[in-house]
């Protein structure tokens, strides 16, 4: 079971990222989380180049098209999820019948330096990844006032975040297994 990860965040300190190193470390037997990188070379979703995208964008759907699952970890910026973000899951949502993200098991988490964890920019976010054709599954885990929730090297110091991810990725993980064969990605 390979459960791709992937930051809304393109800051090279974001405790998103660190929160999916967490993750990576939180992993129960038999799942492995890996971390994708490729958000900030994605050009601006054009209609005009989906026949023949670019390099960044086929690297994009091949990826999230190859894993049993996806878990995102969202910034909220004014409100909502990053734009660099949203301009990937666009790009994952077409073409529409063979799109990377059309029935794709996946979850979100999220962090913010602010007292709400990211919580609106989860719900958005899972309304959006439902509407780009996912199966969206699990709770939000909002990461709250998170400039204190990791060390100088982006370690996780809360446990019950920690086992709050395990519990995630198993349900995730769990979720993905259950996809029926004939709406499998
Ligand atoms: C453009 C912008 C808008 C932001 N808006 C919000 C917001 O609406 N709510 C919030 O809790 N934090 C907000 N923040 C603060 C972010 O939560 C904080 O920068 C966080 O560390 C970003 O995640 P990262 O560390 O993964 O990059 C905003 C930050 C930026 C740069």
């Amino acid at each position: 079971m390979r459960i791709l990860a992937v930051s809304g965040s393109l800051r090279e300190s974001s405790y998103n990222t660190s929160l999916l190193r967490a993750a990576v470390e939180a992993a129960p037997d038999a799942v492995e989380v890996e971390l994708w990188e490729g958000l900030g070379e994605l050009p601006l979703y054009d209609e005009d180049l989906e026949a023949d995208p670019p390099e960044s964008v086929r690297r994009l759907r091949e990826d999230w098209a190859a894993a049993d699952a996806i878990l995102f970890s969202t910034p909220e910026y004014n409100g909502s999820v990053p734009g660099g973000l949203k301009n990937a899951i666009d790009w994952a949502s077409r073409p529409r019948l063979e799109a990377a993200l059309r029935n794709k098991t996946v979850a979100v988490v999220g962090a913010s330096t602010g007292q709400f964890g990211a919580l609106w920019a989860q719900q958005d976010l899972k309304r959006i990844l439902g509407v780009a054709g996912a199966r969206v599954v699990g709770t939000e885990i909002p990461v709250p006032r998170a400039h204190e929730q990791f060390d100088l090297e982006g370690r996780l110091l809360d446990g019950e975040i920690f086992e709050q991810l395990r519990l995630h990725l198993t349900t995730l993980a769990s979720e993905a297994v259950a996809v029926p064969e004939r709406v499998a990605a």
